[in-house]
């Protein structure tokens, strides 16, 4: 009995630790609300099918100036030769010839605003310099 009890806790660990990273999943070419200006309560974070998955956030611009933005759970590998480290980077996908700008990151939720560049902590900054001084 006890040891049932004991799966059932490992299994329950399992499900509700490995497998719970929640993501955004839309794109804002259906829902502008999915746009740069994301609306998170709109939407609803699922959890990723698998342990091999990020959060991610691709965005795009397209030539007549479009900003394509998707956010999905993405499955590691899925994107043949891109570094998956947590973080921003532009990426050129050679085989489907486009470059797109890519943020991976692995915790719940963390894909709703991982398109503010860094460099907006510099304006903050100075902001906060120039009111205090
Ligand atoms: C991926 O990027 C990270 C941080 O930019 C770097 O430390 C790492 O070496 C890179 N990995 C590969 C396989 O290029």
């Amino acid at each position: 009995m006890l040891r049932v009890l004991g799966c059932f806790a490992v299994v329950l660990f399992i499900t509700t630790t490995v497998y719970s990273l929640k993501c955004f999943n839309c794109e804002n070419r259906f829902n502008p609300a999915c746009g740069i200006y994301f609306k998170p309560y709109q939407f609803k974070a699922h959890p990723c099918p698998g342990p091999d998955y990020k959060c991610a956030l691709q965005r795009q611009t397209s030539k007549d100036g479009w900003v394509g933005i998707v956010r999905i759970c993405y499955q590691l590998g899925s994107l043949n030769g891109i570094n998956e480290t947590n973080g921003c980077k532009n990426w050129t996908n050679v085989m489907l010839g486009y470059t797109a700008y890519y943020c991976f990151c692995d915790t719940d939720y963390c894909n709703s605003a991982v398109t503010i560049p860094q460099l907006n902590i510099i304006p903050i900054s100075l902001l906060l310099y120039v009111l205090i001084v």
